[in-house]
Formats: C-alpha cells, structure tokens, sequence
C-alpha cells in the first residue's frame, strides 16, 4: 500500500486533498495522470453498461436533492454507522474498525452488541483510554438551500447517486416508453461522512459512483440478477482486465445487508490491505420505487404495453465505486521486476487504461537534428491520437525508460541516428523491454 501511495504522489496520478493546507483528511486531488486513469476507467464502463447495450439509458441527476428523497428512502433514518468517543480526549472513532483492528468481527451486530463486545474484550481507544457506549452517526453531510439557514433549508449531498435514478424512473418511462427489463446508468460524485476515512483511496468522504438501477418483471429478478453477475464479471476480467483469481464473490447475509436490499453479493478484490468489497451486486426489490409512491403521492407503475396489469417494478442494482476499482487497478499491476540486473518498478497496466500510450523522446537531447526529427515524429502522433502521447527530453534514455515503466506507458519510441538515414524509430515493449524498428510512415497505425 506505501508503495502504491507513493507511486501516486510521485508521478501525479492521486494528492492528498488540499494538500497545500495540509490536507482535509478523506479527500483526494487526481493528479494530470490519475485523471487519466480515472477518465478511461469512467469511459470503458460506460462503454460496456450503456453505449453497447440497447436497453440501458443514461442519465445524470443533481447532487443535490429534495430532503424528502433522504426521507423516503431511508437514509434519514438509518444510513450511519456505529460511533465511540474517547471519554477523555473525545476523539471519535468507528466501533466496528476499533474491533476489527483487534481480529473481531462486529458487521451486522446493533449498537448494544457492539458495546457489549467492547467491554467484553476490553477494547480501549487508540490513545488507551475507556470508551463510550456506541451510537449512531448518520453519514449524510448537510448543507443548506437558499440564504436562510433554517431546519427546513436543511438539504444533503448525496450519499448514493441511485436516487437520482430512481427519482427519474417515472421522467424516463413517461419519455421513452422503454420495455422491460430496462437500465438507467449514472456516474458521478457521492458523498459520506466517514467516521474515520481510510487506507487511502479506499474510504474517502467524497468519491465517485457508477451505478445501474435494472427495472425488471417481479418474477423475473432472479433470472436478471444472474445474467448481471455474468456481466459485472465480464467487465472486471475482460474489460478492465483484472485478474480473475484475485476477484471472489461474498453472498452478504440478511444482517449484513443494506437496509433496502433482499440479497446482495459483493464482489471482493485480495487489495493490499486484505480482501475487501470491490463493488456490489444488490436486489432492491421494489423498495425505493414504492417509498418514492408513497411520499411523492406519484404512481410508479408501470403499464405494460401487452395491455395486462401495471405493477411496481423491481430493481437490481450494480453499484461500482471509481476509487475502489481504480486501488483494485493499481494493486494489481503495479510491480517490481529485474532488468538488466537491476530492481526495476513498473506499472503493467493493459493497453486501454493507460494514461499514456506512447512516449517521444531524441536519444540524445543536446542534437538538433535529432530533437528535430523527434518533434516531427511526436506531432504526426498527437495528430493521430491526441492526449495519448507525451513527450520526453528529460534525463538520459534509461531513465527515461524507468519513469515510463513506472507510469504504465506501453511503448517508448525513440529516434537515433538510423532514424535520419532509414525513416524509422525503436519502439521500446514496457512490459518485455524489447525493441524493435518500425517505419515512421506505420508508426500511428502499430500504435494505435
Ligand atoms: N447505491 C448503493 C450504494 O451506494 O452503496
């Protein structure tokens, strides 16, 4: 985990929020790399969830909502998590991360097991002093609507963007009509307040969600529940191209599960720091499109268009975290090998998530002509695949090799002395460390 933290600091890919001001703990700054990473990863799941799939929409809602969305979904009312004050210096922290660090347990268990596991095993705070009983700490983070600060201004960022789905359920069929099963998709950014964020990306108070909500026929859930899990897996292993052996999936029992779910399988990833939920798989039944009825006074049936009874559809839920999959991305490829006899790191990302496709570098910087046929070669590239390429002039070449090695750029072309005489480049593999002469004139289409 140091070494992937640092790696992210170094090179640019992720800050510490606010870092300038010595940061403001679970917020995290992407980097000019990291907002690459992070822009490819968004694009290939929306590529694969709803460009290629005709009967998922997209839709982008606002953060902010109506309070009564908070209210009639549950969050109000239970989205918290277990809390204990340090009775003497009154820092708070998670009760079940305090029992966990420890080897135990405490998911699922209400607030007076949890207290009752603290005193049984004599749990003290990080600082060795007694704590309190547990309590509930809502994790939504208030703001306030318009100039008056009021109790009725009160509004939240959102904790989930799966609301502002749901509140767009009857928008989308009045609009379309679409026919079941259907999907609306979304990303964007959410929002908890995290008792205790940690293990960097991981638990951040801030954070970026890709979420389906897949309306369904009540009998058929099971059957499009499957068929999701089928997907979800296809996108990790083919798409992003984790590897399958580190990804398990964790049937979430009854007491575990969220408030609004019927079953929930977790997709867990073996991160750095243990194996730990990489995304979730949840049926939601017809919970939220019944408590959207009931508060908003609206219908949320659904007609079928074979003329026989409407009915409430139910949900299924992918539910991915950008962060989650993009700490599962470094982990898995970030690594040390040996070359030439020397510890080299280096960051083996498959081709369609790499920030940088292709460096350009003269061999030697301080000859002109070579500076020039390099300059040449990286505008024919950048013309054809703009952002993709970056330029390199800095350090001798084997350094330069390292850092590309180390950011995950697949290739490193390289313009030498032959390049004047022949018209062509080395194109250096990152993950071989072979080099090859390739023809300037056939150089964008190997690339790309
Ligand atoms: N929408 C599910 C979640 O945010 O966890």
């Amino acid at each position: 985990m140091e070494d992937i933290i640092s790696l992210c600091k170094r090179r640019g890919f992720i800050f510490q929020g606010s870092a300038v001001y010595d940061g403001l703990a679970g917020t995290w700054d992407w980097g000019p790399l990291g907002v690459e990473l992070k822009r490819r990863v968004m694009d290939l799941w929306w590529n694969f969830w709803v460009d290629k799939r005709p009967e998922v929409y997209g839709v982008d809602a606002a953060i902010i909502m109506n309070p009564k969305v908070w209210q009639a979904s549950g969050h109000v009312a239970t989205f918290a998590d277990p809390l204990v004050e340090d009775t003497v210096n009154h820092r708070r922290y998670r009760a079940d991360h305090l029992l966990k660090d420890k080897g135990i347990e405490a998911e699922g268990l209400t607030n007076e097991e949890i207290t009752k596991l603290i005193r049984e095993h004599d749990i003290k705070s990080p600082d060795g002093n007694p704590l309190s009983d547990v309590r509930s700490f809502n994790m939504m983070f208030k703001t306030t609507v318009g100039p008056v600060d009021t109790a009725e201004a009160v509004a939240y960022l959102r904790p989930e963007t799966a609301q502002g789905i749901f509140t767009n359920y009857r928008n989308v069929v009045d609009t379309l009509y679409p026919n079941l099963p259907f999907g609306l998709a979304q990303q964007g950014k959410a929002f908890r307040n995290e008792i205790s964020p940690r293990d960097f990306i991981f638990r951040s108070r801030e954070f970026e969600q890709m979420e389906i909500e897949y309306f369904v026929r009540p009998e058929e859930w099971d059957k499009e529940f499957t068929m999701l899990l089928g997907l979800i897996h296809e996108f990790l292993e083919q798409v992003i191209g984790l590897p399958a052996d580190k990804i398990h999936e964790y049937e979430v029992p009854e007491n575990d599960r969220a408030h609004y779910s019927k079953r929930t399988i977790d997709i867990e990833f073996d991160y750095p720091i243990g194996r730990e939920e990489l995304m979730g798989l949840a049926y939601r039944t017809d919970f939220d499109l019944q408590n959207i009825q009931r508060v908003a006074k609206k219908s949320m049936e659904y007609r079928p268009k074979d003329g026989s009874a409407p009915f409430v559809p139910h949900v299924i839920e992918p539910s991915f975290g950008v962060e989650r999959l993009i700490m599962a991305i470094l982990s898995a490829f970030y690594q040390t090998d040996e070359v030439g006899g020397s510890k080299r790191n280096v960051l083996r990302l498959p081709h369609q998530l790499a920030p940088v496709m292709a460096t350009v570098s003269p061999l030697l910087k301080n000859k002109p002509e070579l500076v020039k046929k390099a300059q040449e070669v990286y505008a024919m590239l950048n013309d054809a695949m703009p952002g993709r390429v970056n330029w390199d002039d800095s350090g001798n070449i084997g350094k330069r090799y390292r850092k590309a090695d180390e950011i995950g750029v697949p290739h490193c072309v390289v313009i030498d002395f032959d390049s004047l005489e022949n018209d062509d480049v080395t194109v250096r593999d990152r993950d071989t460390t072979e080099q090859q002469r390739v023809k300037i004139s056939e150089l964008a289409e190997k690339l790309k």
